[in-house]
């Protein structure tokens, strides 16, 4: 395949920094842009080509695509996901896969028996900073936990501040922190978490916590701590922080790696781009580069419904 075509699913603020990313690309053309708002659907093929589309039924039906880009929010995946499966579409999804288990266990399902290719838009894991603090870590004998955050403001996205249709910030937004987690420490085994809100009563239409603190036990023993807050009009702190008895990696933040008497950057070389990644994978119809398909983000996506739950029961998940 010399030119991988493409469609859009969610034509919005996300899908338009993938588009303005692979416009550079020589190997790829847009096809298909669709949005249920057939104005951005229109803009967004006015910009980057395409016809546009307002029904993604519809646009399977009229278009030959290779792979579909699905960047609607949270609560509006699952239909299209599975019809990508039946055409055979390879799909770039973007983070959180779903706010509901059972969809994304049902989409999972369609994707193992297809076997299409899939990448899910953890951008993290790509970065040459975390690449670098896997490498170090993996040096030693034993992880024994990890710090996370995501505190700041509240993103504008109206249907960010709905817990229905975004899942709250853990949900969301902290995912990278949490999927962040999982690269370096491996699978989760437990999940317990507080929750709390009561400051944002000015805001309409929120719903979601205004900061949550989740407890994870991993399968290998480490532990980890992870903070969400939306609350903060004007402080912020976005990082994973990793501890061994010798080393202490920052991934994100200061990204520094110390040691005793010892501090270095968390280099950015080796990162890679996760839509150039993608784009080869499906041009070579080999996804062994992809560092989280749809499968293991299943699991990210387990780890704070978990929590999601024991915000409400008060008790600890086992997953
Ligand atoms: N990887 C990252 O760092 C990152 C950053 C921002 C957003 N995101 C993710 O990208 C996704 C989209 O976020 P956004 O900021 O672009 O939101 P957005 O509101 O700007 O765009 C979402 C678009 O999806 C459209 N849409 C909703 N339901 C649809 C449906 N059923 N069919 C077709 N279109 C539909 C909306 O009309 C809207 O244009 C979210 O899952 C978000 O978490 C990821």
């Amino acid at each position: 395949m010399e030119e991988v075509k493409l469609g859009f699913i969610g034509t919005g603020g996300m899908a338009g920094a993938h588009m303005n990313n692979l416009k550079n690309f020589d190997d790829v053309k847009f096809v298909a842009m669709c949005d249920i708002s057939e104005d951005r659907a229109k803009q967004r093929a006015e910009e980057f080509g395409g016809n546009a589309y307002s029904d993604y039924q519809q646009m399977y039906d009229s278009e030959e695509l290779d792979a579909v880009y699905i960047c609607t929010p949270p609560f509006a995946h699952g239909q299209q996901e599975i019809m990508a499966c039946q055409e055979g579409i390879a799909m770039f999804i973007e983070k959180p896969i779903a706010c509901e288990l059972d969809t994304a266990i049902i989409v999972n399902d369609h994707v193992e028996k297809s076997g299409v290719i899939t990448s899910v838009g953890y951008h993290w894991r790509y970065g040459g900073n975390a690449q670098h603090a896997k490498a170090e870590l993996e040096k030693e004998t034993q992880i024994l936990g990890a710090l996370g955050y995501w505190m700041g403001g509240m993103p504008g996205v109206p249907w960010w501040r709905v817990r229905a249709q975004s899942g709250g910030q853990h949900v969301e937004q902290t995912t990278h922190i949490f999927d962040l987690a999982r690269f370096v420490l491996g699978d989760a085994k437990l999940v317990h978490g507080v929750a709390s809100s009561g400051s944002m009563t000015d805001i309409p239409n929120y719903d979601v916590d205004d900061i949550s603190m989740v407890n994870i036990e991993f399968e290998s023993g480490a532990v980890a701590n992870i903070v969400s807050c939306c609350a903060m009009e004007s402080w912020g702190r976005v990082y994973l922080e990793v501890f061994c008895r010798g080393v202490v990696a920052t991934i994100g933040g200061s990204n520094t790696i110390r040691r005793k008497d010892q501090e270095e950057e968390l280099g950015s070389s080796g990162g890679q781009d996760r839509d150039r990644v993608f784009i080869d994978a499906v041009k070579m119809g080999d996804s062994s580069g992809i560092l989280s398909p749809y499968s293991d983000a299943l699991k990210t996506l387990h780890v704070m419904l978990a929590a999601s739950t024991s915000f409400q029961t008060g008790k600890a998940v086992d997953l």
